[in-house]
């Protein structure tokens, strides 16, 4: 019987993660099976443990089980311990459930490797506090930015989560910005959800930034649109940061790595023109 790969949230209707992993399946020649479940908050647990009792190799966690999925975990990547939150789960030789987060590997590769935007010595601002900001502090801080400022419309969040990684992460609300010009923008808040995009004043943008989003699609838009609109050098979505996640999954359980640019360049293929989940 083919490996068995799935997806565990709720939502999981409009994932494209099936289709990306059917993408690289095919490009590497493996064979297996990508499902996706949509699973009630309360059988979250016995979910996973029925699926790897029953063969299943490695599976994806999305919304809103990436914490739950870290907590229930026998053992964790540093990188996940980082973030707190899992979104890839397999079993090791001696039976442990594994858990690891390819968020933050895949936000890096598609801004610095897809995108050529540099994070080393520059200044970063990242607005927004939740889960998805957490995820990529750690990823950001090891390229050596000059300075990485948390910026939240509840400013207690943002000073907390700064004051766990320290210098040079400062954090602060949207009343009381530092003095600097910020190389790098990045939008990590569920803004675009309500049609607004969260963005600083404009005395804080260094001539010729980028701006990137986390989320895309439709959601990504608002922040895009402010970005273009201050003569951003480049406004990206973070469409290219869930195929690289989704190929570092891939990699982590078949150890091949997938080619994501010709599925990168397909967008078209996954969502015609507009948005989508993980
Ligand atoms: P996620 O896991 O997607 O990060 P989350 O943990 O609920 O989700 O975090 C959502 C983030 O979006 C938070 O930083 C939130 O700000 P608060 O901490 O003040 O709630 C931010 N956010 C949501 N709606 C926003 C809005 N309309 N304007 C600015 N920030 C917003």
């Amino acid at each position: 019987m083919a490996d068995r790969y799935a997806l565990f949230g709720h939502p999981v209707a409009h994932s494209v993660s099936p289709a990306l992993h059917a993408a690289f399946a095919r490009q590497t020649g493996q064979e297996f099976t990508y499902d996706k479940h949509t699973v009630a908050p309360d059988d979250f647990s016995a979910r996973v443990k029925e699926f790897f009792a029953i063969g299943g190799k490695g599976l994806n966690i999305t919304l809103p089980f990436k914490g739950a999925a870290f907590a229930g975990a026998d053992r964790l990547t540093p990188r996940a311990r980082q973030a707190q939150a899992v979104n890839t789960l397999w079993r090791d030789n001696s039976g442990a459930l594994v858990g690891d987060n390819t968020d933050g590997a895949g936000f890096i590769r598609d801004l610095t490797v897809n995108h050529s935007i540099p994070v080393g010595g520059k200044n970063i601002l990242l607005i927004g506090a939740g889960g998805a900001a957490r995820g990529i502090i750690g990823p950001l801080l090891e390229q050596a930015p000059a300075r990485l400022h948390i910026a939240n419309r509840t400013a207690s969040r943002a000073t907390e989560l700064a004051a766990l990684f320290g210098s040079p992460v400062t954090g602060g609300g949207f009343d009381v910005w530092p003095d600097a010009r910020f190389d790098l923008i990045i939008n990590a808040t569920a803004a675009g959800h309500e049609g607004v995009a969260a963005a600083p004043p404009d005395k804080l943008l260094a001539p010729r930034f980028s701006g990137y989003d986390l989320s895309y699609g439709d959601v990504a838009a608002p922040f895009l649109q402010w970005a273009q609109s201050h003569r951003a050098a480049s406004a990206c979505d973070g469409w290219g940061m869930l195929v690289e996640q989704a190929a570092e999954s891939f990699y982590l359980w078949r150890g091949l790595r997938p080619d994501t640019a010709p599925v990168i360049a397909d967008r078209e293929a996954y969502f015609g023109s507009g948005g989508g989940i993980m």
